[in-house]
């Protein structure tokens, strides 16, 4: 492996694309492949055995590609099995959980900040007992939203959308007056954070995606991981099921998708 080898980019589903894209903004010469398991996406219903082996089976793709780092960009995979990347492999492995945590509690005022993700990954309790292992005494409240994900894959995303607006106002209304600000815990949620913001104004919301392509950057600077190649880096797309449609689907997360396409991998034969 080398400095030029790719990043692996992996997520239950396409969602995990918004951090291909922030990473292409912050790390634009580096080359990405990517693998999203649409065969047996959603994740955030599984246990957490089910999520640990698709987690595994994901990671041991990507590194038959010679990948030199791996970013979990699942909030339910960095919540239930980020330890089982570490334990098949050396390469660094990133999550979407610790940055965001360390971000959220940085940003908090009051130390009440609010998590929402999957079941999967708020049953796992993982962002409370990183804010607290930084500050014992800060409250962390933690709610599955689980209607955003479907309401985000099946479009309901534009600015006025009534249903996208009462299902916030309904999963949200507990967080009113509780917190400062808030962790966008899944891939999916940062697509409606329009909403998110309107039903919980003056909270300050933090996008793990985000967090985690900056602390990549940082980390690839400070250990001489970034990629020598002065040419825009390429992202390689996989996923495990019918490739047909991918532009159309990715296009919600990447914000644009012209002329990109996937292959297909047969996931559990590998
Ligand atoms: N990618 C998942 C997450 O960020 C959401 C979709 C799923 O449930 O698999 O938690």
């Amino acid at each position: 492996m080398s400095q030029n080898s790719a990043i692996g980019v992996f997520d239950s589903g396409l969602g995990g694309l918004c951090a291909v894209r922030e990473l292409s903004r912050l790390l634009p010469n580096e080359n990405i492949i990517y693998f999203g398991d649409t065969g047996r996406v959603p994740y955030g219903t599984k246990s957490r055995e089910t999520i640990r082996k698709y987690t595994k089976e994901d990671a041991r793709f990507l590194l038959s590609h010679g990948v030199k780092a791996i970013l979990a960009a699942c909030g339910t995979v960095s919540s239930n099995a980020l330890e089982c990347i570490r334990d098949i492999t050396d390469v660094p492995v990133f999550g979407v959980v610790e940055d965001a945590a360390k971000a959220a509690y940085n940003a908090s005022r009051t130390k009440r900040i609010g998590v929402i993700g999957t079941q999967a990954t708020v049953n796992s309790g993982i962002f409370k007992r990183k804010i607290e292992a930084i500050d014992p005494n800060a409250v962390v409240l933690q709610k599955a939203c689980p209607l955003f994900v479907s309401l985000v894959e099946y479009g309901f995303t534009a600015d006025g959308d009534e249903v996208t607006r009462l299902a916030c106002e309904r999963y949200l209304a507990e967080f009113e007056g509780e917190i400062d600000t808030l962790i966008m815990g899944c891939t999916h949620f940062p697509i409606i954070k329009e909403h998110i913001a309107k039903a919980l104004p003056g909270v300050t919301l933090i996008n793990p995606a985000k967090e985690a392509a900056k602390a990549m950057a940082a980390e690839f600077n400070a250990k001489g991981l970034l990629s020598s190649s002065r040419e825009k880096g390429e992202v390689r797309y996989f996923v495990s099921d019918d490739p047909t449609g991918f532009a159309a689907s990715a296009s919600i997360f990447l914000g644009e998708s012209e002329g990109i396409f996937a292959e297909k991998v047969d996931i559990d034969k590998l």
